[in-house]
């Protein structure tokens, strides 16, 4: 059992409309904690403040903030720390991605771009929040889902129920560990409650490791169906991603070299620090 603090009270949410934002909400609300969801989509059933965060003026459409959590893009937060702090935040949950690793190296320009604006960013939230006296945490999942809603498990398990049968490239003998939106929303809070997770960042990844193709027959069971993979040469899976392209928004070419790829991390610390115990995966649709 790891010690806690109580939590800084007001509460602030940033990109309260993401994937994890609504179990976040809900998991404060079940301590009695009312939180301002803070986006530019609406967010149902909250104290909601309409804010973007590259507004210059953010400091003014702010509510004041004890804690913050941040759970959209982290490359937005440095330009809006300095409202954040003046609206009062003492402590700050911020999520970043292992993206920031696993892209570095990647042959597409724009992924190696992403990687670079993660790194930049977490630099320039820690300088700042170091600068002002702010105790954070960066925490960087790995691949996030939440069944029906995700880019990722819930993307193959539609393509699965109007196919029937997923492609994939070589063996998918790549490592992966998907971790559920719900428990990186306890994760964050359990973070932003642990004396020993203030001022550090740590590698959040789901409760089990398993390879590509063990997660898509994974999905295939989640929809009650016999998995039904199909092992494509990686020419010939490019070649059908090139083509599907127009179809599957946010595909790109490296997906199927991707699959060969481990990209596992591991959570020993954030276990130790604050008590990191995720889910195996075992998606139902
Ligand atoms: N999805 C993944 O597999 C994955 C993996 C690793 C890490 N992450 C990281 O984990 C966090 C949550 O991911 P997610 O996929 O759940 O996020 P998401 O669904 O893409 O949501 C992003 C949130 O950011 C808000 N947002 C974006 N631009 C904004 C702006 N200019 N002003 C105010 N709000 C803005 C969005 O709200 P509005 O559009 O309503 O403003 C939304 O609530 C993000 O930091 C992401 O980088 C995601």
């Amino acid at each position: 059992m790891t010690t806690q603090n109580p939590l800084a009270t007001p509460v602030l949410v940033l990109g309260a409309s993401s994937l994890i934002g609504g179990y976040l909400l809900d998991r404060l609300r079940a301590r009695d904690i009312d939180p301002v969801a803070v986006s530019r989509q609406p967010v149902a059933d909250a104290c909601w403040v309409d804010a973007d965060l590259t507004d210059p003026r953010l400091a003014e459409r702010l509510t004041p903030a004890g804690t913050v959590f941040c759970l959209a893009p982290i490359w937005l937060l440095p330009a809006a720390l300095p409202a954040l702090k003046a609206r009062g935040a003492t402590r700050l949950v911020a999520f970043s991605s292992t993206s920031r690793f696993t892209k570095s190296d990647s042959p597409e320009p724009s992924e190696r771009a992403v990687a670079k604006a993660l790194a930049q960013a977490e630099a320039a939230v820690i300088a700042f929040c170091e600068a002002e006296g702010i105790a954070w945490t960066i925490l960087r999942p790995t691949l996030i889902y939440a069944e029906g809603r995700d880019g990722n498990v819930s993307r193959l398990a539609s393509l699965i129920g109007r196919f029937g049968v997923l492609p994939l490239s070589g063996h998918g003998d790549g490592l992966r560990q998907p971790v559920h939106a719900d428990d990186l929303a306890a994760g964050a809070l359990a973070a932003a409650t642990a004396p020993a997770a203030a001022d550090h960042a740590y590698d959040l990844t789901g409760g089990e490791t398993l390879t590509y193709r063990a997660m898509a027959g994974r999905v295939f069971e989640g929809l009650g169906r016999q998995p039904r993979l199909l092992s494509l040469p990686p020419a010939l899976f490019k070649l059908m991603l090139t083509l599907a392209k127009p179809f599957l928004p946010g595909a790109t070419a490296t997906m199927g070299a991707r699959m060969a790829r481990d990209l596992t991390f591991d959570s020993a610390a954030a276990r130790r620090d604050f008590g990191w115990a995720p889910r195996d995966f075992h998606p139902r649709f």
